[in-house]
């Protein structure tokens, strides 16, 4: 595997680069790789209405193998950056590859770090890797049985790809069960004829990124974010309502430990099964005492956890995921701005249920003037010459700032400078890092 990666771009100096992908997190890469000087002509698909300011967007569909080589071919790309986890579920990756193209994103079988909770488990018994103490089931009624016998809290997760909505953190036994019904019974679609029950784990959550050519490892900054719909972390499980970086939950020594038990242990037991992992490596960890447990991987960049890390790295991210992608990372550096970055969701009122789309937004302009300042779009569209909301999550609001209070106070003007009312906004990102 390892020296099958397309070597023929090498030290060249510009490059015609292609991302796959459409939300906030790509909207960020975009945006930081186009300011590297190595990057020449730049595309996004399907993209969005804020990435087509420094990109072209492409219609095409990002989990079509067939379609992105097409693409690829005509349009000259030397190197294509996977964002989302549905093309690498998909093989995208796999197929890029073959056909010789430089391609940042692992493969569809390493991805089942994401994809498969069930074969994340496996992965962690074998490593050693400390996680919550679970069970698999594919028996509804054993399931049941488990879930009586265990009592709550408890959490219960649909074991495939489900949208971010396959996990119940269940307070009773009764949710538990009610979940393991939905499952069962189909909610989850396929994702749920199996399911993962799990040990509730109390701490702090905070998420590790490194980078991996599959046996070097770059750890990136930390950044912490907020999964709640509402202020003061209550409400329901979204994708993320806002972000910072860095969290100083993670502070070198929690970070060392997560590194030295999860990570390291995790990709040295993918290479022994000969599929060794190639990417980002996104840790979901749960945080008690200075000691870490793994809630979940993925596969991907966190969205908006991206966000945040592509305001304090800027242009030198597209030399790191070169170097990912050529088996080069062990004698890459990245230099840190000694700065923290934050984020803060807009969403479409109602999010994560059911919201209005098309509603029109102005003052994007006005309220990012500031050189500090970086409106990412995620679920926008231009329709008329206007910008429209197209999504639940909307613009992701980022800021720099010496400190986390003076990014936070600048990403919060523009907040309050962007006029659309039919805004979801929480008021109070990053307040554990700032209390
Ligand atoms: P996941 O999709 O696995 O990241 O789960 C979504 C969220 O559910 C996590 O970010 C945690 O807040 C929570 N969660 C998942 N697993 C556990 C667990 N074993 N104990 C406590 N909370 C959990
Ligand atoms: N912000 C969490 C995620 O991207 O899954």
């Amino acid at each position: 595997h390892r020296r099958r990666t397309a070597q023929t771009n090498y030290g060249r100096l510009s490059m015609n680069i292609l991302i796959l992908g459409s939300g906030g997190r790509e909207h960020a890469l975009a945006w930081a790789i186009a300011q590297n000087p190595r990057c020449d002509k730049l595309f996004c698909a399907p993209g969005n209405a804020g990435m087509a300011e420094v990109a072209t967007c492409a219609r095409l569909d990002p989990e079509d193998a067939a379609e992105v080589l097409d693409f690829c071919a005509t349009r000259a790309i030397d190197f294509v950056v996977i964002g989302p986890e549905a093309p690498l579920a998909a093989g995208v990756s796999d197929a890029l590859r073959d056909a010789g193209l430089l391609t940042f994103g692992p493969s569809k079988a390493a991805a089942q770090l994401e994809a498969s909770k069930a074969f994340t488990k496996a992965i962690c018994d074998a490593a050693g890797a400390p996680t919550a103490a679970y069970r698999h089931f594919t028996d509804a009624q054993a399931a049941r049985d488990y879930v009586r016998a265990q009592g709550a809290p408890i959490v219960v997760k649909a074991a495939g790809l489900a949208a971010g909505k396959g996990v119940i953190v269940a307070m009773t036994e009764a949710e538990a069960l009610a979940a393991l019904d939905d499952m069962f019974g189909g909610a989850f679609g396929g994702a749920g004829a199996e399911v993962v029950i799990e040990e509730f784990m109390t701490g702090e959550e905070a998420s590790l990124f490194v980078l991996t050519d599959g046996e070097a490892v770059l750890p990136l900054a930390s950044a912490q974010d907020h999964k709640r719909a509402f202020d003061g972390d209550e409400g329901p499980n979204t994708g993320g309502m806002g972000a910072y970086s860095p969290a100083p939950i993670m502070t070198p020594e929690v970070t060392e430990r997560a590194l030295r038990e999860i990570v390291q242990p995790t990709l040295a037991e993918m290479a022994r099964r000969g599929t060794p992992y190639q990417g980002v490596l996104y840790a979901g960890l749960m945080i008690e005492d200075g000691a870490p447990r793994l809630v979940e991987f993925n596969a991907r960049f966190g969205d908006p956890e991206c966000q945040v890390l592509m305001m304090r790295l800027g242009g030198q991210i597209l030399d790191a995921l070169l170097a990912t992608a050529r088996d080069a990372l062990d004698s890459f550096h990245l230099n840190w701005a000694d700065d923290h970055a934050i984020t803060v969701v807009m969403a479409a009122e109602g999010y994560p249920g059911s919201y209005a789309k098309g509603q029109e937004i102005r003052g994007l302009d006005a309220a990012q003037q500031d050189a500090h300042t970086k409106i990412f779009h995620a679920g926008t569209a231009l329709a008329d010459g206007a910008l429209i909301s197209n999504g639940g999550r909307v613009l992701s609001v980022s800021a720099r700032g010496d400190s986390l209070r003076a990014a936070r106070d600048r990403a919060y003007r523009a907040v309050d400078a962007v006029d659309w009312p039919g805004a979801m906004v929480r008021r109070d990102i990053g307040w554990r890092a700032l209390d």
